[in-house]
């Protein structure tokens, strides 16, 4: 059995909002192995950035209030010093984004770009006698993208939104990191250049042997490449397990609604329209029905509802099965 890279335990962000708490993430626990892709899913708002945020220590510093433990190994990455964390990011860890357009700076080439990721930690990220400069060159090649070294004097507004998200990758594998966290990484582009960018990813963590925590609302993009998922709603993990034992038999409803949410099943209707109605804001969590936060937009909901059977297979909250 692989050792857990990472484990999230009774993980918990809350903000403070004026005199209001907004319980962003509440009490949430996954885990991950190197080689994996965990895929946490559902909709706008539902905490999935916050728990990036909150793994790469990259939550605002004030008025946030976290609990529970991020464990990176042995190590309890809520409890790190700022600079071993910082340390961390990228040797370690990497993350990309939705949008890479506001993460790369549109004036400076993508080749230094790459290379300031490239150098921070060298000792991880070059081979014995390669210069920063052919390693860059490498990288670029290795995201599938062609001819390097004209690449490497562009600036990001040159490049299509496909490519730069495969400069992020670059630079957020730039030192080999044992963790990789996508946010939405394809979410901004169309569908072929999707398809193309999470087959990258794909190829990438087969070579590296890498974790991936893979962040989507899309329950098509999970079917393609997680080996388990976690299905979150305001804040909470409602349902999680294998990827083949979810996609055969949803449980809660909410799983049930992504599902419906997918283009061919949805028969042309809008996103989640099986439901109706979006995700509360965070601040207005503490006024949700307990234990079912999605009580109110569930077309199944009755008295049973305060109830939390488990299901056989994987851990679910809703005893409508
Ligand atoms: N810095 C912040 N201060 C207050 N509330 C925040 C902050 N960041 C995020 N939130 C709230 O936390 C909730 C979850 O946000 P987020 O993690 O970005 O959702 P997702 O990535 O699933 O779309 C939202 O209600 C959002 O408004
Ligand atoms: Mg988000």
């Amino acid at each position: 059995m692989k050792e857990t890279l990472l484990q999230l335990e009774n993980l918990s962000v809350h903000f403070e909002v004026g005199r209001k708490r907004a319980r962003a993430v509440d009490r949430i626990s996954l885990s991950l192995k190197p080689g994996e892709t965990h895929a946490l899913v559902g909709e706008s708002g539902c905490g999935k950035s916050v728990t990036a945020l909150a793994i790469m220590g990259l939550l605002p510093q004030r008025r946030v209030h976290t609990a529970g433990r991020i464990m990176h190994g042995k190590c309890n990455l809520l409890e790190l010093e700022k600079e071993k964390l910082r340390q961390m990011r990228g040797r370690d860890m990497g993350i990309i984004f939705q949008e890479p357009m506001t993460a790369l700076n549109p004036v400076i080439t993508v080749g230094d770009q790459v290379r300031e990721a490239v150098s921070i930690h060298p000792d991880r990220s070059l081979k014995p006698g390669q210069s920063p400069r052919d390693r860059v060159l490498e990288l670029l090649a290795e995201m599938g993208l062609r001819d390097p070294v004209s690449l490497y004097r562009r600036y990001p507004h040159e490049l299509s939104g496909g490519m730069r998200q495969r400069v992020m990758i670059a630079i957020a594998l730039a030192c080999n990191p044992s963790l990789l966290i996508a946010d939405e990484p394809t979410t901004a582009l169309d569908v072929t250049v999707q398809k193309q960018i999470l087959d990258l990813l794909k190829k990438l963590q087969e070579f590296h042997e890498m974790a991936v925590l893979l962040i989507t609302h899309n329950m098509g993009v999970v079917g393609r490449v997680a080996d388990s998922l976690s299905v979150m709603y305001a804040g909470q993990i409602v349902e999680s397990g294998p990827t083949r034992a979810i996609f055969e038999d949803p449980c809660h409803p909410y799983t049930r609604a992504l599902f419906a949410a997918l283009p061919g099943r949805s028969q042309g209707r809008s996103r989640l329209a099986a439901i109706g109605g979006s995700v509360p804001p965070a601040t207005q969590y503490d006024s949700l029905p307990s234990p079912c936060r999605f009580f109110e937009r569930c077309q199944f909901q009755n008295d049973e509802c305060h109830k939390h059977p488990k299901h056989p297979e994987h851990s679910a909250f809703c005893p409508r099965h």
